[in-house]
């Protein structure tokens, strides 16, 4: 049953219930279509309310039928929100808590809607690259103005109800100690005889002058939808409701969904929607696996990333104490967290009182005696082994039974740190990206023997923390750090070959990155490259880069820290300018190594760059490492600022084609730095097979 059916007197109360927020799923609609014929066919009956069960009057399309036949099955949500509109008595929808996409475009085809303070009305469709296609475009803006629907549409962003009481949207709006359904019951009984029933369609949109608001309209959203289709598109479908008639206007609207939801661009937004949901489950670790409490936080290292850290703990509520070696270092860390919430305050996005409260939660100490009774400590000292170790055999020493030891560390082995430790199932890894208070990633590294219930507490607290928990297994790197480092090393081939650094930047950024390798490694800081290169030279002689980077650090150009790197850069100026000498050297480099400078295109760069982390995906995916391809886009689209119109890397090779990608591969495996181009098996099996990694 995923609508209920009462009379209530003379009024009929048809209430969708389909949990968690009544989504508009095949049964619902079957339901509800039901339930006002069940309702016409009754003569006691005068007027019908639609009312939503729980959480929601409706939160729209049913995501679980998302991209399955039940979504366009009849009764469509069309087929729904027409037979209500034709309905020869009285529909009112009821409105709560949420209503949102279909579910705001079944009540703007209802003939009356009454509402609760304080519920969120939306057509949140242009998110998913969509526009509201079931009516939204034709109707809302019959009821708010075209003003305030286009901005609605466009952003996507909800409205309280008690703001739009005045509108047309609303018949009347309750107060917030009313009941709902009686009170809806009872606005029914005073309208069940008006006639003619009113329709939204009937309405005319008046906007004096409407071609300049809406030229001025199109202009601002193309500035700000860069990529993006869906915002234009909802521009001139909402424009369709002032310039053609209803029905035409319903044709356009259709006409353009349908045109929309086979972009890339929507696409890619849509996968990136459900990878986000699905990240979060672990095959081998059920939903219903018990969770640690964690009440209490305590950080290690109060650097760059134990700073950030703690903040995301301060943020949620959660009192956090930092343990540093030096009361110097840790009146540094702290007072960076004091300066970090004081200019968020400045901004005017933080309120004093949350200021006072945060600070209030955050403590320091030199004495692991301090943080014994932390349900969790998250370890952010230097990445050095010698030093992790003995802090995780202190931590072993002083910590409560059943606390979460986790390590922030990007490439040193977790399940050696866990051997520090008499508990390597309570140890697990937290890699935190930079700047740790800001980036949405989480990887959490499951060690050989992280427990079950240390794994979901980790992925229960990323949510907590407002983090996209990823999944990773032990390796060097983890998922993301790993395919950078093919990424990055071809960036220096480029260099061999006849590129130069604002050649490939700037191609990288049309692609779509916020930054490209090299801009990139200036504000990272080229000395940590360098650190990692010369450990791997040793460890891994096996492995080859180029010296570009080196011959860079060399010359004492570590980047923005220094004013110097691949680019000059100017006091207060984050502009990158091209340097002669860093050009120079690149140049004489290549003739050193003997090669011959040519020119290279745009599309080789972008593909180099690209295919050679996808490749490194598929190894990580075929060993286990990511548990799918759609956590490896979630790692790049929330940690390294891949473009989000492009879905992620696997998504991206899916989309061009992996037959396409093991042929580009396979042309590069014979040019300079060939043997860096082994074609993945994955790859390989998935491109002969007709597949791709997402399907
Ligand atoms: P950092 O050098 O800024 O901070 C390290 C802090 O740890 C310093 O304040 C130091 O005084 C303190 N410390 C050192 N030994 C200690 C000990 N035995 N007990 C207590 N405190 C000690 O380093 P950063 O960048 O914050 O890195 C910390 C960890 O996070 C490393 O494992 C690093 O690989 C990892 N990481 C760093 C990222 C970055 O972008 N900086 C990104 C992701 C992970």
């Amino acid at each position: 049953m995923t609508a209920e059916y009462q009379v209530h007197g003379t009024v009929a109360v048809i209430t969708l219930n389909n949990p968690p927020v009544n989504g508009l799923g095949l049964a619902t609609r079957t339901a509800a279509v039901k339930g006002i014929q069940q309702a016409l066919a009754d003569d006691t009956v005068k007027a019908i309310v639609i009312t939503g069960a729980g959480k929601a009057f409706s939160g729209g399309a049913d995501i679980k039928e998302f991209n399955s036949p039940k979504a366009l099955a009849e009764p469509s949500l069309h087929t729904l929100i027409a037979t209500a509109e034709s309905s020869t008595k009285p529909v009112v929808a009821a409105i709560h808590t949420v209503c949102m996409g279909g579910g705001l475009e079944l009540s703007l085809g209802c003939h009356y809607r009454v509402a609760m303070p304080g519920a969120q009305i939306a057509l949140p469709e242009v998110k998913l690259g969509l526009l509201p296609g079931a009516g939204g475009t034709q109707r809302l803006p019959r009821v708010l103005g075209l003003e305030m629907a286009l901005n609605m549409i466009v952003s996507g962003t909800p409205v309280a109800s008690d703001k739009l009481a005045n509108t047309a949207l609303f018949d009347a709006v309750f107060t917030a100690d009313a009941d709902l359904v009686s009170s809806a019951v009872a606005f029914a009984e005073t309208i069940a005889d008006v006639r003619p029933l009113p329709k939204v369609r009937d309405r005319k949109v008046d906007y004096p002058n409407h071609e300049a608001f809406l030229q001025f309209s199109r202009n601002t959203v193309k500035a700000m939808s860069g990529p993006f289709p869906a915002p234009l598109e909802c521009v001139e479908t909402v424009a369709a409701s002032v310039t053609m008639k209803f029905e035409d206007g319903m044709k356009f609207e259709r006409e353009r969904f349908l045109h929309l939801i086979q972009t890339t661009e929507s696409k890619a937004l849509r996968h990136a929607f459900f990878a986000e949901r699905v990240a979060s489950k672990v095959p081998d670790v059920p939903a219903d696996t018990p969770v640690r409490a964690i009440k209490q936080a305590a950080v290690i290292g109060a650097g760059t990333m134990g700073g950030g850290i703690a903040m995301n703990f301060l943020n949620a509520g959660i009192p956090v104490v930092m343990l540093e070696t030096k009361q110097e270092a840790l009146d540094k860390g702290l007072a960076t967290i004091r300066k970090n919430y004081e200019n968020t305050m400045k901004k005017g996005k933080l309120t004093q009182e949350k200021f006072d409260q945060r600070m209030a939660l955050v403590s320091g100490t030199l004495a692991y005696e301090d943080i014994g009774q932390a349900d969790i400590v998250v370890e952010a000292v230097f990445e050095d082994m010698g030093v992790k170790e003995a802090v995780f055999r202190k931590l072993d020493e002083v910590m409560k039974p059943g606390a979460i030891l986790a390590s922030n560390t990007s490439t040193l082995d977790l399940n050696q740190i866990a051997g520090f430790t008499k508990r390597p199932q309570d140890v697990i890894g937290t890699h935190f990206f930079s700047p740790a208070n800001v980036m949405k990633l989480l990887e959490i590294v499951r060690g050989a023997q992280t427990g079950k219930d240390v794994l979901a507490t980790a992925l229960a607290l990323s949510k907590k923390l407002k983090k996209t928990g990823v999944v990773s297994g032990v390796c060097d790197g983890f998922i993301g750090n790993r395919m950078i480092e093919q990424y990055s090393r071809q960036a220096g081939f480029l260099l061999e070959e006849g590129a130069l650094p604002e050649q490939v930047d700037k191609a990288v950024e049309k692609f779509g990155f916020a930054m490209g390798p090299f801009r990139m490694g200036d504000l990272a800081g080229n000395d940590i490259g360098w650190a990692i290169r010369k450990r791997r030279y040793v460890e891994k002689p096996e492995i080859s880069y180029s010296k570009t980077a080196d011959l860079l650090c060399e010359m004492g150009r570590y980047g923005q820290k220094t004013g110097a790197g691949w680019y000059d850069y100017k006091a207060g100026d984050r502009k990158a300018y091209p340097n002669e000498q860093v050009n120079a050297m690149i140049v004489q480099h290549s003739a050193d190594i003997g090669v011959a400078r040519r020119k290279i295109s745009d599309q080789e760069i972008v593909e180099r760059l690209v295919y050679s982390m996808v490749n490194e995906a598929a190894h990580i995916l075929e060993e286990g490492i990511a548990l799918r391809a759609s956590d490896i886009d979630m790692v790049y689209l929330t940690g390294y600022g891949f473009p989000l119109f492009r879905g992620g890397p696997m998504f991206y090779a899916d989309t061009v084609g992996l037959p396409n990608v093991l042929a580009a591969i396979n042309k590069y495996a014979k040019g300079h730095q060939g043997s860096a181009w082994k074609p993945a098996p994955l790859l390989v099996k998935l491109a002969e097979e007709g597949k791709g990694f997402n399907s």
